[in-house]
């Protein structure tokens, strides 16, 4: 496990993040980028309560709560809870901690978390452990997290040149980098068994590059690309499959642990 730091606190920089952005859409309009493609496996009965881990401006939760599920979020950060209730009043989502879940032992049998535990530099375990606290008997989960790899090392170099004029004031910790055996291991100390894990791709590293980028990834606003995908165009697709080809472990930059409790 690797922590990376930043010259900004996490919580900060996720309120930020969301005062920043628009409103999320309601909808996906891609069914094949993440998180939707990884949600989509778990989401196939109505009938199954859901919970949603740090459902941010609840892109997943709305798309689902549209759909006619029984879905309900959760979010540390109060500035995207009130962005939410703000537009969609009866929608089920409350601020809260991650490693202090505020519902009843067995409330779910599905629990979904896109990027949420990587967030935390302490007591990831204690935070799996409310995860398998509220799952339903044979409960079933989704979690992702930032892989301790290539591509998110060189993702780092690139924030910190970016950012290189900007007045810093100390380092504080971002989030932590994991490997795939690492935090199978970490959810099975909880009770939380591996099905699957999948390699996935959030925003590639090309994105970085300006002239790699779809013209509409260009020309949209944050909502739109977090609704469609942060899309490269043509020559940025063909360098990325190349490279992924290459170093499928490398090029990933969320890992999906699909799974179900003990
Ligand atoms: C990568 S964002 C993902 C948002 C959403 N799942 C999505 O895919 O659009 C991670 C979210 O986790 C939230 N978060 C971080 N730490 C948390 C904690 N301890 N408890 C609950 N939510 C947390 C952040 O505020 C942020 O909204």
């Amino acid at each position: 496990m690797k922590k990376v730091y930043r010259h900004e606190n996490n919580a900060f920089y996720w309120d930020r993040r969301w005062s920043e952005s628009g409103e999320d859409s309601e909808r996906f309009d891609d069914l094949s980028i993440y998180p939707i493609r990884y949600a989509e496996i778990m989401m196939t009965d109505r009938s199954k309560k859901t919970l949603e881990i740090g459902c941010g401006l609840g892109r997943v939760l709305l798309h689902y709560y549209r759909d006619g599920f029984s879905i309900a979020g959760m979010e540390r950060s109060q500035v995207a809870v009130d962005k939410i209730k703000e537009c969609h009043s009866d929608v089920d989502v409350r601020q809260g901690d991650a490693l202090d879940l505020p519902y009843g032992d067995g409330a779910f049998d599905i629990v979904m978390a896109f990027g949420v535990y990587h967030n935390l530099e302490q007591r990831i375990d204690q935070g799996l452990a409310e995860v398998s606290r509220c799952l339903s008997q044979h409960g079933k989960f989704c979690i992702s997290m930032r892989p301790n790899n290539v591509e998110m090392h060189l993702n780092e170099v690139y924030w910190n040149w970016h950012n290189r004029s900007k007045k810093m004031g100390e380092k504080q910790f971002h989030k932590v980098l994991v490997g795939e055996r690492e935090f199978t291991e970490m959810l099975s100390e909880s009770g939380l068994i591996v099905d699957e894990v999948h390699r996935a791709r959030n925003v590639s590293l090309l994105y970085r590059l300006p002239f790699l980028r779809s013209r509409e990834s260009v020309e949209g606003s944050e909502a739109v690309r977090r609704s469609k995908g942060y899309r490269l165009n043509a020559a940025g697709r063909y360098i990325d499959r190349v490279l992924r080809a290459l170093f499928p472990y490398h090029t990933a930059n969320v890992l999906v642990f699909v799974g179900h409790k003990d």
